[in-house]
Protein backbone atom coordinates (compact mmCIF):
# COMPACT_ATOMS: atom_id res chain seq x y z
CA UNK A 1 0.00 0.00 0.00
CA UNK A 2 1.57 3.44 -1.05
CA UNK A 3 1.79 6.34 1.42
CA UNK A 4 -0.49 8.46 0.10
CA UNK A 5 -3.80 5.67 -0.21
CA UNK A 6 -2.70 4.32 3.27
CA UNK A 7 -5.69 4.82 5.66
CA UNK A 8 -4.93 6.39 9.25
CA UNK A 9 -8.52 6.42 10.46
CA UNK A 10 -7.11 4.95 13.73
CA UNK A 11 -3.98 5.26 15.26
CA UNK A 12 -3.40 3.60 18.66
CA UNK A 13 -0.59 4.71 21.13
CA UNK A 14 0.60 1.54 22.75
CA UNK A 15 3.38 2.28 25.59
CA UNK A 16 6.68 0.60 24.60
CA UNK A 17 6.93 -0.88 28.39
CA UNK A 18 3.57 -2.58 28.29
CA UNK A 19 4.07 -6.03 27.03
CA UNK A 20 0.42 -7.34 27.64
CA UNK A 21 -0.58 -4.26 25.48
CA UNK A 22 2.69 -4.78 22.65
CA UNK A 23 0.68 -8.69 22.53
CA UNK A 24 -2.92 -7.41 22.78
CA UNK A 25 -2.35 -4.85 19.75
CA UNK A 26 -1.54 -7.74 17.23
CA UNK A 27 -5.38 -8.58 17.26
CA UNK A 28 -7.10 -4.80 17.33
CA UNK A 29 -8.30 -3.30 14.48
CA UNK A 30 -6.19 -0.01 14.17
CA UNK A 31 -5.08 1.36 11.35
CA UNK A 32 -1.72 2.12 12.27
CA UNK A 33 0.51 1.84 15.66
CA UNK A 34 2.39 4.26 17.51
CA UNK A 35 4.90 2.25 19.51
CA UNK A 36 5.42 4.79 22.35
CA UNK A 37 8.86 4.60 23.54
CA UNK A 38 8.47 8.64 24.72
CA UNK A 39 5.78 10.14 26.92
CA UNK A 40 4.36 6.83 27.49
CA UNK A 41 7.49 5.28 28.86
CA UNK A 42 8.54 6.29 32.56
CA UNK A 43 12.25 7.62 32.67
CA UNK A 44 13.70 4.07 34.52
CA UNK A 45 11.61 2.30 32.45
CA UNK A 46 13.13 3.50 29.13
CA UNK A 47 15.76 1.18 28.21
CA UNK A 48 13.48 -2.14 28.82
CA UNK A 49 10.77 -0.75 27.03
CA UNK A 50 12.71 -0.07 24.19
CA UNK A 51 14.57 -3.64 24.33
CA UNK A 52 10.71 -5.18 24.89
CA UNK A 53 9.92 -3.21 21.98
CA UNK A 54 12.50 -4.19 19.70
CA UNK A 55 11.59 -7.86 20.90
CA UNK A 56 8.00 -7.54 19.56
CA UNK A 57 8.48 -6.12 16.67
CA UNK A 58 11.18 -8.74 15.28
CA UNK A 59 8.26 -10.78 16.51
CA UNK A 60 5.76 -9.82 14.06
CA UNK A 61 2.06 -10.18 13.50
CA UNK A 62 1.11 -6.71 13.60
CA UNK A 63 -0.48 -7.57 9.56
CA UNK A 64 -0.60 -4.62 7.27
CA UNK A 65 -0.99 -2.00 10.06
CA UNK A 66 1.24 0.96 9.37
CA UNK A 67 3.85 0.76 12.65
CA UNK A 68 5.57 3.55 13.29
CA UNK A 69 7.58 3.93 16.45
CA UNK A 70 8.18 7.19 18.47
CA UNK A 71 11.25 7.72 20.08
CA UNK A 72 13.14 10.23 22.99
CA UNK A 73 14.24 13.57 21.10
CA UNK A 74 17.61 13.12 20.43
CA UNK A 75 18.20 15.82 22.93
CA UNK A 76 17.05 13.71 25.78
CA UNK A 77 19.04 10.63 27.53
CA UNK A 78 17.40 8.23 25.20
CA UNK A 79 17.30 9.58 22.14
CA UNK A 80 20.21 8.46 20.39
CA UNK A 81 19.77 4.05 21.91
CA UNK A 82 16.31 4.48 20.37
CA UNK A 83 17.78 5.49 17.01
CA UNK A 84 20.51 3.36 17.15
CA UNK A 85 18.09 0.51 18.11
CA UNK A 86 15.86 0.86 15.58
CA UNK A 87 17.70 1.39 12.61
CA UNK A 88 17.31 -1.54 10.87
CA UNK A 89 13.57 -2.59 12.36
CA UNK A 90 10.59 -3.51 10.10
CA UNK A 91 8.65 -0.32 10.50
CA UNK A 92 7.05 2.42 8.22
CA UNK A 93 8.51 5.28 10.42
CA UNK A 94 9.87 6.93 13.21
CA UNK A 95 7.70 9.44 15.37
CA UNK A 96 10.02 12.59 15.97
CA UNK A 97 8.40 14.35 19.04
CA UNK A 98 8.42 17.95 19.69
CA UNK A 99 9.47 18.84 16.72
CA UNK A 100 10.33 22.47 16.40
CA UNK A 101 11.61 23.05 12.76
CA UNK A 102 13.00 21.37 9.72
CA UNK A 103 16.28 21.39 10.95
CA UNK A 104 15.03 19.18 13.59
CA UNK A 105 13.83 16.99 10.67
CA UNK A 106 17.00 17.06 8.91
CA UNK A 107 18.95 16.40 11.60
CA UNK A 108 17.01 12.54 12.16
CA UNK A 109 17.34 12.69 8.12
CA UNK A 110 21.03 12.70 8.49
CA UNK A 111 21.22 9.83 11.27
CA UNK A 112 19.16 7.54 10.28
CA UNK A 113 19.36 7.14 5.92
CA UNK A 114 16.55 5.24 4.67
CA UNK A 115 13.34 5.31 6.82
CA UNK A 116 10.17 7.40 6.72
CA UNK A 117 10.15 10.40 9.14
CA UNK A 118 6.81 11.49 10.69
CA UNK A 119 6.53 14.65 13.28
CA UNK A 120 4.66 15.08 16.19
CA UNK A 121 3.43 18.92 15.56
CA UNK A 122 3.10 19.90 19.61
CA UNK A 123 4.75 22.92 20.00
CA UNK A 124 4.54 26.38 19.78
CA UNK A 125 7.59 27.01 17.12
CA UNK A 126 6.21 23.74 15.59
CA UNK A 127 3.32 25.20 14.46
CA UNK A 128 5.22 28.42 13.42
CA UNK A 129 6.87 26.45 11.16
CA UNK A 130 4.58 23.67 10.08
CA UNK A 131 5.14 24.75 6.23
CA UNK A 132 9.02 23.96 6.30
CA UNK A 133 8.28 20.97 8.18
CA UNK A 134 5.73 19.60 6.11
CA UNK A 135 7.97 20.68 3.25
CA UNK A 136 10.77 18.32 4.41
CA UNK A 137 11.69 15.50 1.64
CA UNK A 138 12.12 13.03 3.82
CA UNK A 139 8.75 14.09 5.95
CA UNK A 140 5.74 11.52 5.33
CA UNK A 141 3.05 12.49 8.04
CA UNK A 142 2.03 14.59 10.93
CA UNK A 143 0.64 13.77 14.23
CA UNK A 144 -1.20 16.67 16.17
CA UNK A 145 0.11 16.36 20.20
CA UNK A 146 -2.34 18.02 21.48
CA UNK A 147 -1.94 18.11 25.10
CA UNK A 148 1.50 19.32 24.73
CA UNK A 149 0.32 21.91 22.61
CA UNK A 150 -2.40 22.58 25.32
CA UNK A 151 0.52 23.16 27.79
CA UNK A 152 3.02 25.05 25.92
CA UNK A 153 0.49 27.42 25.54
CA UNK A 154 -0.79 27.61 28.37
CA UNK A 155 -4.33 27.02 27.47
CA UNK A 156 -7.44 26.10 29.32
CA UNK A 157 -8.94 22.52 27.44
CA UNK A 158 -12.85 23.66 26.17
CA UNK A 159 -15.40 21.39 24.62
CA UNK A 160 -14.72 22.41 21.03
CA UNK A 161 -11.44 22.93 21.32
CA UNK A 162 -11.30 27.04 20.49
CA UNK A 163 -7.69 27.24 22.52
CA UNK A 164 -6.17 25.05 19.73
CA UNK A 165 -8.51 25.18 16.98
CA UNK A 166 -5.53 27.89 14.95
CA UNK A 167 -2.94 25.42 15.51
CA UNK A 168 -4.95 22.72 14.03
CA UNK A 169 -5.71 24.50 11.22
CA UNK A 170 -2.01 25.79 10.43
CA UNK A 171 -0.67 21.96 10.89
CA UNK A 172 -3.51 20.72 8.29
CA UNK A 173 -2.62 23.35 5.70
CA UNK A 174 0.66 23.04 5.83
CA UNK A 175 0.21 18.97 5.26
CA UNK A 176 -1.92 19.16 3.09
CA UNK A 177 0.30 21.85 1.15
CA UNK A 178 2.95 19.36 0.78
CA UNK A 179 0.56 15.81 0.15
CA UNK A 180 1.39 13.90 3.81
CA UNK A 181 -1.30 12.70 5.72
CA UNK A 182 -2.05 14.42 9.47
CA UNK A 183 -3.48 12.77 12.07
CA UNK A 184 -5.56 14.64 15.19
CA UNK A 185 -4.92 14.72 18.67
CA UNK A 186 -6.11 12.28 21.43
CA UNK A 187 -9.21 12.56 23.49
CA UNK A 188 -8.54 11.91 27.04
CA UNK A 189 -11.36 10.67 28.38
CA UNK A 190 -10.81 6.55 26.93
CA UNK A 191 -14.61 6.02 28.76
CA UNK A 192 -16.84 8.82 27.34
CA UNK A 193 -17.40 7.19 23.68
CA UNK A 194 -19.94 10.33 23.37
CA UNK A 195 -17.01 12.43 23.06
CA UNK A 196 -14.82 10.91 21.33
CA UNK A 197 -17.23 10.76 18.87
CA UNK A 198 -17.76 14.45 18.66
CA UNK A 199 -13.95 15.10 18.47
CA UNK A 200 -13.70 12.38 15.65
CA UNK A 201 -16.57 14.19 13.89
CA UNK A 202 -14.99 17.62 14.44
CA UNK A 203 -11.36 16.36 13.38
CA UNK A 204 -13.25 14.64 10.15
CA UNK A 205 -14.62 17.88 8.91
CA UNK A 206 -11.60 19.98 9.41
CA UNK A 207 -9.96 17.36 7.13
CA UNK A 208 -7.81 15.26 9.35
CA UNK A 209 -6.97 11.53 8.05
CA UNK A 210 -7.89 9.97 11.50
CA UNK A 211 -7.37 10.18 15.21
CA UNK A 212 -4.52 9.10 17.63
CA UNK A 213 -6.03 6.80 20.20
CA UNK A 214 -5.18 5.79 23.77
CA UNK A 215 -7.18 3.23 24.64
CA UNK A 216 -8.40 -0.06 22.27
CA UNK A 217 -12.13 0.89 22.90
CA UNK A 218 -11.42 3.87 21.16
CA UNK A 219 -10.95 2.00 18.10
CA UNK A 220 -14.47 1.48 16.33
CA UNK A 221 -15.56 4.75 16.80
CA UNK A 222 -12.83 5.82 14.66
CA UNK A 223 -12.67 3.85 12.39
CA UNK A 224 -16.40 4.67 11.80
CA UNK A 225 -16.50 8.12 11.73
CA UNK A 226 -13.22 8.49 9.80
CA UNK A 227 -14.51 6.41 6.70
CA UNK A 228 -16.40 7.62 4.00
CA UNK A 229 -20.48 6.60 5.33
CA UNK A 230 -22.40 4.36 2.41
CA UNK A 231 -24.68 7.65 1.74
CA UNK A 232 -21.30 9.76 1.06
CA UNK A 233 -20.80 6.44 -1.56
CA UNK A 234 -23.62 6.32 -2.94
CA UNK A 235 -23.43 10.11 -3.71
CA UNK A 236 -20.06 10.02 -5.24
CA UNK A 237 -20.97 7.20 -7.34
CA UNK A 238 -24.35 9.16 -8.13
CA UNK A 239 -22.04 12.52 -9.08
CA UNK A 240 -19.47 10.68 -11.05
CA UNK A 241 -22.89 9.22 -12.83
CA UNK A 242 -24.18 12.23 -14.08
CA UNK A 243 -21.04 13.86 -14.96
CA UNK A 244 -20.00 10.86 -17.06
CA UNK A 245 -23.61 11.95 -18.82
CA UNK A 246 -23.00 15.55 -18.50
CA UNK A 247 -19.92 15.25 -20.40
CA UNK A 248 -20.82 12.61 -23.38
CA UNK A 249 -23.94 15.21 -23.99
CA UNK A 250 -21.07 17.95 -24.06
CA UNK A 251 -21.62 20.14 -20.63
CA UNK A 252 -19.29 20.42 -18.36
CA UNK A 253 -21.49 20.91 -15.23
CA UNK A 254 -23.84 18.50 -13.99
CA UNK A 255 -26.99 19.29 -11.64
CA UNK A 256 -27.26 16.20 -8.48
CA UNK A 257 -29.46 16.54 -5.58
CA UNK A 258 -30.55 20.18 -6.93
CA UNK A 259 -26.52 20.99 -6.76
CA UNK A 260 -24.27 21.58 -9.19
CA UNK A 261 -21.53 18.82 -9.80
CA UNK A 262 -18.00 20.11 -11.57
CA UNK A 263 -14.90 18.33 -12.45
CA UNK A 264 -13.74 19.34 -9.02
CA UNK A 265 -16.53 17.57 -7.16
CA UNK A 266 -16.02 14.25 -9.53
CA UNK A 267 -11.76 14.73 -7.96
CA UNK A 268 -13.26 14.20 -4.18
CA UNK A 269 -15.75 11.50 -5.47
CA UNK A 270 -13.12 9.59 -6.71
CA UNK A 271 -10.76 9.73 -4.01
CA UNK A 272 -13.37 8.92 -1.73
CA UNK A 273 -14.20 5.98 -3.64
CA UNK A 274 -10.28 5.28 -3.48
CA UNK A 275 -10.47 5.66 0.29
CA UNK A 276 -13.10 2.90 0.98
CA UNK A 277 -11.47 0.79 -1.49
CA UNK A 278 -8.21 1.20 0.56
CA UNK A 279 -9.81 0.27 3.44
CA UNK A 280 -11.30 -2.77 1.99
CA UNK A 281 -7.84 -3.84 1.09
CA UNK A 282 -6.17 -3.49 4.40
CA UNK A 283 -9.41 -4.82 6.62
CA UNK A 284 -9.29 -7.87 4.04
N1 LIG B 1 -2.87 -0.50 23.30
C1 LIG B 1 -3.10 -1.82 23.31
N2 LIG B 1 -3.74 -2.44 24.33
C2 LIG B 1 -4.15 -1.67 25.34
C3 LIG B 1 -3.94 -0.27 25.37
C4 LIG B 1 -3.26 0.32 24.29
N3 LIG B 1 -3.01 1.63 24.26
N4 LIG B 1 -4.46 0.23 26.51
C5 LIG B 1 -5.01 -0.81 27.17
N5 LIG B 1 -4.81 -1.96 26.46
C6 LIG B 1 -5.25 -3.30 26.80
C7 LIG B 1 -4.89 -3.67 28.21
O1 LIG B 1 -3.59 -4.25 28.22
C8 LIG B 1 -5.95 -4.65 28.54
O2 LIG B 1 -5.61 -5.88 27.92
P1 LIG B 1 -6.10 -7.28 28.54
O3 LIG B 1 -7.59 -7.30 28.40
O4 LIG B 1 -5.41 -8.28 27.69
O5 LIG B 1 -5.64 -7.26 29.95
C9 LIG B 1 -7.17 -4.14 27.82
O6 LIG B 1 -6.66 -3.32 26.76
C10 LIG B 1 -8.10 -3.34 28.67
O7 LIG B 1 -7.38 -2.28 29.27
P2 LIG B 1 -7.96 -1.44 30.49
O8 LIG B 1 -7.86 -2.22 31.75
O9 LIG B 1 -9.31 -0.92 30.12
O10 LIG B 1 -7.02 -0.20 30.53
P3 LIG B 1 -5.82 0.02 31.53
O11 LIG B 1 -6.36 0.55 32.79
O12 LIG B 1 -4.93 -1.18 31.56
O13 LIG B 1 -5.00 1.20 30.79
C11 LIG B 1 -4.41 3.36 30.04
C12 LIG B 1 -5.53 2.48 30.60
C13 LIG B 1 -4.95 4.72 29.61
C14 LIG B 1 -3.32 3.54 31.09
C15 LIG B 1 -3.81 2.65 28.82
O14 LIG B 1 -4.86 2.48 27.91
C16 LIG B 1 -2.63 3.30 28.16
O15 LIG B 1 -1.53 3.19 28.65
N6 LIG B 1 -2.83 3.92 26.99
C17 LIG B 1 -1.79 4.48 26.20
C18 LIG B 1 -1.26 5.79 26.76
C19 LIG B 1 -0.25 6.38 25.87
O16 LIG B 1 0.36 5.71 25.06
N7 LIG B 1 0.01 7.71 25.99
C20 LIG B 1 0.95 8.38 25.17
C21 LIG B 1 0.32 9.15 24.08
S1 LIG B 1 -0.87 10.32 24.59
MG1 LIG C 1 3.73 14.95 23.44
Amino acid sequence: MTQSTRPYRSVLYIPGSNARALDKARSLAADAIIFDLEDAVAPDAKDQARATLREELDKGGYGNRAKLVRINGFESRWGNADIQAFRNAEIDGILLPKVNSAYDVETLAEMMSDVAIWAMMETASGVLNAKEIAAHPRLAGIVMGTNDLVKELGARPGPDRAEIMMALQISLIAARADGVPIVDGVYNAFKDDEGLRRECEQGRDLGFDGKTLIHPAQIAIANEVFAPSQADLDLARRQIAAFEEAEAAGQGVAVVDGKIVENLHIVTAKALIAKADAIADLEG
